[in-house]
């Protein structure tokens, strides 16, 4: 697919629904006892995974084109799947399902594509063993395929060393079949979306600065939820609109969480003209309209307890760092080596392609801007984030982008394209 650089963007835009929040209202509506009305429902390639799985489990999901109805069967109502679950690209989804499988009766066979069989399991492997669950890596190498014997699960107190949402909730999910009280610290606190959820479905979730607990079998009661907008879907206009000259966006509904708004505070200290208009905080996600204007932006450092609060947005703030003068450090980012791709190789290799002075460190990069970006081939490697990064960037590059295998946006934000190509039009 193929981008040149824009005239200022001008309009209105809502975002699809939030992926993470999206993953969970399926997960746990399937362990909740009654039927749970999803809307505003992400209809991404990564969430429809989600739904596939549970349908195998025996949950009946009705995925509605305004609504998604999960009739859950309670903690203990899944049913042995036929064969292998697919969790196809989706981290979250393999991740997630996990700590629910170590407390079922049955085993289950847990693979996906190429990029989720080589992405590090250990981190969820290691806990649930302690929780006496039995969880093999089938070749040996801590990667998917998994295989899952559901066992009789003991509560702990685990210390991540990583701040990862996708091992918290984990953890949390196997806690509600422990014989005990399970907690879980992490270095710096992650997206809290399971644990505000569960406590809305009736489970008993506490949380104190980087630990949360939870008790064991709770009856989890089914619930109507509307998702916010996805902010890791929102950056992307946030970019477009401050770094093409004369922009201005209104970007509606959008999820605006204290654990999830890292972007909003990195832009802003980055001279961002952004501003939020209707704040709400419907049902403990609060969510606000976005207006960006374009803005003449300066280099900053983005690393420590802020990371965790904008890790998917990583790739577009090395890009919006491009158009900042001075230079802009972005460190404690190591976690980006093992996202849908090495995300520090692939934006250093692509932003160098299209001119950009920037270097890879250990644990992120190292961004000269000012320097004009033109045109290049962009390899997305199959990374949603990426392919979105590199179509926002090339609105503001000489000369003309390519983007390979651009359709990977269909795991995040199906539409991106056309909202995208919508707002440049206005
Ligand atoms: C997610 C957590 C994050 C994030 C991912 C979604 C979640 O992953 O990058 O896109 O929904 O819990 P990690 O837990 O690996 O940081």
């Amino acid at each position: 697919m193929k981008f040149t650089r824009a005239n200022a963007l001008k309009g209105t835009v809502t975002v699809p629904g939030d992926k993470s929040i999206s993953h969970r209202c399926v997960m746990f509506g399937a362990l909740a006892e009654g039927t749970t009305k999803v809307t505003n429902f992400l209809q991404g390639a990564d969430c429809l995974s989600t739904i596939s799985c549970f349908q195998q489990m025996g949950i009946r999901i009705e995925n509605r084109p305004d609504e998604i109805l999960i009739h859950g069967r309670g903690l203990h109502g899944l049913q042995a799947p036929a064969g292998p679950l697919n969790t196809g690209n989706s981290g979250t989804t393999t991740r997630l399902i996990s700590g629910i499988l170590a407390g079922q009766n049955f085993v289950t066979d847990l693979n996906g594509d190429e990029s989720i069989q080589s992405r590090p399991m250990k981190r969820i492997m290691e806990p649930l063993a302690l929780m006496g669950a039995q969880i093999e890596s089938l070749k040996g190498n801590d990667c998917a395929p998994l295989r899952i014997r559901g066992s009789r699960l003991h509560g702990i107190h685990y210390t991540s060393r990583v701040a990862s949402a996708q091992v918290k909730s984990c953890i949390l999910l196997a806690g509600l079949y422990a014989d005990r009280p399970t907690s879980v610290t992490e270095p710096y606190l992650s997206r809290n979306h399971s644990e505000l959820m569960l406590r809305h479905f009736g489970a008993s979730v506490t949380s104190e600065g980087a630990t949360a607990a939870i008790l064991p079998e709770p009856k989890l009661r089914a619930q109507e939820i509307h998702v916010p907008g996805d902010i890791s879907s929102a950056a992307y206009f946030i970019a477009a609109g401050l770094i093409v000259p004369g922009s201005e966006i209104l970007i509606q509904n959008v999820g605006i969480n204290p654990t999830r708004d890292g972007i909003l505070k990195v832009c802003r200290k980055m001279g961002a003209d952004i501003t939020l208009l209707n704040e709400d905080s419907g049902n403990g996600e609060p969510t606000a309209d976005l207006l960006v204007r374009s803005s003449t932006l300066h280099g900053t450092t983005v690393g420590g307890a802020v990371i965790p609060a904008l890790i998917d947005e990583l790739p577009v703030i090395a890009a919006l760092a491009c158009f900042a003068e001075g230079a802009t450090v972005i460190k404690d980012a190591q976690e980006l080596k093992v996202k849908e791709s090495n995300r520090i190789d692939v934006m250093v290799k692509n932003l160098s392609a299209m001119g950009a002075h920037i270097t890879a460190t250990e644990d992120g990069m190292l961004i000269e801007g000012g320097h004009p970006l033109h045109g290049a081939v962009i390899d997305s490697r199959l990374d949603h984030r990426i392919a979105m990064t590199f179509a926002v960037t090339a609105l503001a590059a000489d000369g003309e982008t390519e983007i390979t295998e651009a359709d990977c946006v269909r795991i995040s934000y199906p539409g991106f394209y056309e909202d995208l190509e919508k707002l440049c039009r206005n």
